[in-house]
């Protein structure tokens, strides 16, 4: 019977989120500690740890069939390995938020990326770098790095650099500003645009369907209250991403009981604003699992 593998960050941002969601689809492994190999006990689904850096050539190489990674890395490695394509992106993950950012020292007379052609630029995505600078029609000299990039412009060897940027306090720490947004990247899951062969296809598409269900369930809550019959156009006007809420009668009174799956974030203030045309026992559950 065919198994799929699956790739994630060995240890890292993405490591922890990566597993969860997969955990949440119902899939246990059977971990070997420092392996790098986990065995799909439920499901016939078996997952690779490794370098985050790693995922996207695993995918290109037909080692693997999914990958969770930064939207970052997957568009430097097609761009250096296959002209910018070979892998797909089935869906955004909602985690692992940064960004792709020129930098330059804080002292540095310059107010606008354009400013930086001709000039050396310092970065670990040569490619995703040099393709988004072009776009701007700005040509730089990209010095390539694999590491500690934000130390370039205080060592000499760069004038300004193309670096990921979260918190911001790694540029901070070296005195460096952040210039300009060129990419924002997060987690991502993406697999090949080679064919699989049915029965894995089919697996793949299990999978996908489950991933779906609970990053949806993820955003989504159940809520349930009281109203009178008359405010249920307001208060299904008022549930964030609600159209046509379960309505039951209430015994022993003229009001009604109104359930609704939420599919945006309910904040208090939409509680609040429901409370104010007239809904009671205003209650907000979790949702568990979803399936469409
Ligand atoms: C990135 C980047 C910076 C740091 C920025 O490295 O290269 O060093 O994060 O984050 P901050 O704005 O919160 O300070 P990362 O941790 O992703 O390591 P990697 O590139 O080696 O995977
Ligand atoms: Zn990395």
């Amino acid at each position: 019977m065919s198994r799929l593998r699956v790739a994630i960050q060995k240890s890292g941002r993405l490591s922890e989120n990566s597993l969860e969601i997969l955990k949440k689809c119902g899939l246990r492994f059977a971990r070997s500690k420092d392996k790098l190999f986990w065995y799909g006990q439920d499901f016939p689904v078996d997952l690779l740890l490794v370098r985050d850096d790693d995922i996207p050539r695993m995918l290109l190489d037909g080692v693997c069939e999914i990958g969770i990674v930064g939207e970052n890395i997957a568009r430097e490695v097609m761009l250096q390995r296959n002209g910018g394509t070979g892998l797909v992106c089935r869906r955004k993950l909602g985690f692992g938020h940064c960004r792709l950012s020129l930098a330059v020292p804080e002292n540095m007379q310059i107010s606008s990326s354009t400013e930086l052609e001709g000039l050396r630029i310092a970065t670990s995505y040569p490619e995703l770098t040099r393709s988004l600078l072009a776009e701007k029609n700005i040509h730089t000299q990209i010095v390539q790095l694999s590491g500690s990039v934000e130390i370039a412009p205080g060592l000499g060897t760069a004038d300004a650099i193309a670096d990921l940027v979260s918190t911001g306090s790694t540029l901070r720490a070296n005195h460096l500003r952040e210039l300009e947004v060129l990419f924002e990247s997060q987690a991502a899951l993406y697999c090949t645009s080679r064919p699989l062969d049915e029965e894995k296809q089919l697996l793949l598409n299990r999978l996908l369907a489950r991933i779906e269900g609970v990053l949806q369930a993820a955003e989504s809550k159940y809520v349930m209250l009281h109203a009178p019959r008359s405010a249920l156009a307001e208060i299904t006007a008022l549930l964030p991403g609600v159209e046509h809420p379960s309505i039951m009668p209430l015994e022993g009174s003229d009001k009604i009981a109104i359930h609704a799956v939420c599919g945006e974030t309910v904040f208090w203030e939409h509680l609040e604003a429901l409370k104010a045309v007239g809904a009671s026992a205003i209650l907000v559950l979790p949702v568990e699992k979803m399936l469409a």
